[in-house]
């Protein structure tokens, strides 16, 4: 019963976009109507305000975070175990993808997933974050980076602590981050994507 209600809670507050809320506080135009048209950092990045992509950043990833540390920190009196904390894990980050506070039309779970991987546990997502630096670094391609640490931090989960509930959270979130990606990956391959802090994007 209560993991019902985590779950429900960790998929209305992944329902909050924060690309949508900082760029209203910052007085800049929806993301949802500029670039790829994805509310996501990346996104309002290109709208050339540095410090609202930073919010969103830290808003997308804070909410993963909290959704997720409320399970593993209040979840054990009220009988969530870990496959509680996976659906939570899972309920988060779909509420980013589909959020019901704005018809359904989420982003595309980066930030979120990152959060969602140190809430499970600091050191895999610090090893996936390095993973997204590293190749965005090499490459200025956020997308790419996207996809290349979602890649691992599977691999990561397992290493450290072996095949569980949690694992196939990650293993569903990472499946769902690449799928969200699909237009991402056509643009790499077709080499159209845009660079991190270029501010146009073609095809979303
Ligand atoms: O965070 C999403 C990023 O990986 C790609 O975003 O706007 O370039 O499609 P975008």
């Amino acid at each position: 019963m209560y993991t019902i209600l985590f779950t429900i809670a960790a998929y209305l507050i992944g329902s909050i976009s924060f690309a949508v809320v900082a760029s209203r506080l910052f007085g800049l135009a929806d993301p949802r109507t500029y670039g790829s048209k994805n509310p996501g950092a990346t996104n309002v990045l290109r709208s050339g305000s540095k410090k609202a992509a930073i919010a969103t950043l830290a808003g997308d990833c804070a909410k993963g975070w909290l959704a997720v540390w409320l399970a593993i920190r209040f979840g054990e009196r009220f009988g969530v175990e870990d496959g509680g904390v996976a659906l939570v894990a899972i309920a988060v980050f779909l509420g980013h993808l589909w959020p019901v506070f704005f018809r359904f039309v989420g982003g595309k779970g980066v930030a979120t997933a990152l959060g969602v991987l140190l809430g499970l546990n600091v050191w895999l997502g610090l090893a996936t974050l390095v993973t997204w630096l590293v190749v965005a670094y090499a490459f200025r391609y956020s997308s790419l980076a996207a996809l290349v640490a979602a890649v691992f931090a599977p691999f990561y989960y397992g290493l450290l602590f072996g095949a569980d509930e949690k694992l196939v959270a990650v293993i569903a979130m990472s499946l769902l981050l690449l799928y969200r990606h699909s237009s991402n990956i056509g643009n790499l391959m077709a080499g159209k994507e845009s660079k991190i802090g270029s501010k146009s994007k073609g095809a979303a």
